[in-house]
């Protein structure tokens, strides 16, 4: 699967990239989303209290910067009968969309706004399939700057031929071992160009549509990972989801970074994999499971799109939010890819294990080399980072001045490596 992924990067994607106006696209989106807080118990006081928080909090500061409203906005009976068009629920949205979206620019930022690529979204509302023009004219109009675009209700003549490989619990193209799917009669040949798949189509004609519009708009892919995304996102919007929907806890966090982690060639600049909206704040992360979801989210360059109610989250967790040395590693302007796996650590290299990922990993960044130490195991344990194991340091020397992304402590010159306690599903962080 790695394999065929690279090969597919250098055929396909470096041909038409989307890369927009300002810059916009170029480096991970970072941002806030209604849906993990509130799913479809939204409104204009939410949406806007959200942006203010962004504000208050010092969050806007260290460059968050979309407030992205997520399902059940609109007028779920209908479009107006005379124009066409998608209308905002009034009794939630008074001041329409384009109100909300021009207090929210008042305060320096961005808007977001979702939709799906089917009749209806998945919370059953007016979705653009056949009306992906009208729908993002009316966008532009509003003054959204950001779009999510989901996979529900998909019509029937929109299917694809195939199937590919999606090997996560959400979706029903199982059963897979180590990654790979067992042989179905719906697999696609060997070689089949996913980009001429009706998914790719679906996600494309969006795509034209909002660039037809004089607006930047970046375009962020949520179908799940299906038809083999990785091979057309980079052509076809700014970021893409390679699974489906995230929860908040701790299994289903380390499923989707043992996913992402086999799929990191396609992520670099103008194009990143989205693993999903972050649930810092919410169900039952622990302070440590916190720190490593967002800690390996900023490092694999997905979008840090978080996904809470702003006014009540801990002082703790909005320190792991505003974590200086992982959004620069996630906004570095030098270096567009992502850290990746040097050693799995608890299984064997290369093991595709949805409880126990890869657990050291490293990348390079303007601020020098990120290396991460995770510990997967449900126990607290030693962890060692050997200078002589990671990739991007110069095998020539045994020695390495070293911070701590956690406390911003500079450990001085530090010689061979770093062996230390993690409490379970914790990570240390090393600069
Ligand atoms: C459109 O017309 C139908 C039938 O008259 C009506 O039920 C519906 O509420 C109208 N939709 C809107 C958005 O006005
Ligand atoms: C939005 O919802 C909150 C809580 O449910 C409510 O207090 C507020 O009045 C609502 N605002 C609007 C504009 O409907
Ligand atoms: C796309 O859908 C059409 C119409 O339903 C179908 O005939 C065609 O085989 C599909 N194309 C691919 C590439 O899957
Ligand atoms: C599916 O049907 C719609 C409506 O007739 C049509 O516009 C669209 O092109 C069809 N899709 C495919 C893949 O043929
Ligand atoms: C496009 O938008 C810009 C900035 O909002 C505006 O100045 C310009 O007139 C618009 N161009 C067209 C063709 O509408
Ligand atoms: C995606 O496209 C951009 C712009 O052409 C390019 O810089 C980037 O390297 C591409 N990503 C990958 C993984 O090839
Ligand atoms: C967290 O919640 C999930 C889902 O309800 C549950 O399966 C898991 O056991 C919980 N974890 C802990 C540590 O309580
Ligand atoms: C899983 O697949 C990888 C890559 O194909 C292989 O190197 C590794 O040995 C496999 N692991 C297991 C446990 O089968
Ligand atoms: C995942 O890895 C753990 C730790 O090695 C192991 O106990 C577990 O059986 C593995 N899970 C699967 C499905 O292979
Ligand atoms: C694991 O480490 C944490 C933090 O140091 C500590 O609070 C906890 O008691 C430890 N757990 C065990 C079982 O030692």
């Amino acid at each position: 699967m790695y394999i065929s992924i690279a090969f597919a990067l250098f055929s396909v994607q470096a041909i038409n990239a989307l890369v927009l106006k300002h810059g916009v696209g170029k480096l991970p989106a970072l941002g806030w989303n209604s849906w993990n807080a509130f799913g479809c118990n939204i409104n204009e006081t939410n949406i806007l209290t959200a942006a203010n928080q962004l504000v208050s909090l010092g969050l806007k500061d260290v460059g968050y910067e979309y407030v992205n409203i997520d399902d059940c906005w609109a007028v779920k009976t209908g479009r107006d009968n005379l124009t066409g068009q998608i209308l905002p629920e009034p009794t939630k949205f008074p001041s329409g969309i384009s109100g909300v979206a021009d207090q929210i620019h008042t305060l320096g930022l961005k808007v977001g706004i979702y939709g799906s690529a089917g009749t209806e979204t998945c919370g059953g509302y007016p979705a653009q399939i056949g009306h992906e023009y009208l729908d993002a004219a009316t966008f532009a109009s509003w003054g959204i700057d950001y779009f999510k675009y989901d996979n529900c209700y998909v019509p029937a003549n929109w299917t694809d031929k195939y199937v590919a490989c999606v090997p996560d619990q959400w979706q029903k193209y199982g059963p897979y071992i180590n990654g790979t799917c067992a042989p179905s009669t719906s697999d696609a040949p060997p070689g089949y160009d996913w980009s001429q798949s009706n998914t790719s189509h679906r996600y494309e004609i969006m795509r034209d549509a909002l660039l037809a519009q004089n607006r930047t708009i970046l375009f962020s892919l949520c179908e799940w990972g299906q038809a083999d995304v990785e091979e057309w996102g980079n052509a076809t919007g700014n970021s893409w989801r390679i699974s489906g929907d995230i929860n908040p806890w701790w299994a289903r966090v380390a499923e989707i970074l043992n996913e992402n982690s086999f799929l990191l060639n396609s992520v670099n600049f103008w194009g990143h994999n989205d693993a999903d909206m972050l649930e810092i704040g919410n169900g039952n992360l622990t302070l440590a499971e916190s720190r490593s979801h967002f800690a390996f989210w900023a490092a694999m360059k997905s979008p840090l799109i978080i996904g809470t109610e702003l006014e009540t989250l801990p002082a703790n967790l909005l320190d792991i939010l505003k974590n200086k040395y992982l959004l620069e590693f996630s906004q570095d302007e030098v270096y567009g890819g992502p850290a990746t796996p040097y050693k799995w650590g608890t299984n064997p290299d290369w093991t595709f294990n949805a409880t126990n990922p890869a657990e050291y990993w490293s990348g390079v960044s303007t601020a020098g080399v990120l290396v991460l130490a995770l510990n997967t195991l449900d126990t607290n344990v030693t962890r060692e980072i050997r200078w002589s194991e990671v990739p991007h340091l110069d095998a020539g020397s045994d020695a390495f001045t070293v911070k701590d992304i956690w406390s911003g402590k500079n450990l001085g010159c530090v010689q061979e490596g770093i062996k230390t306690m993690v409490e379970s599903h914790d990570t240390v962080g090393k600069l």
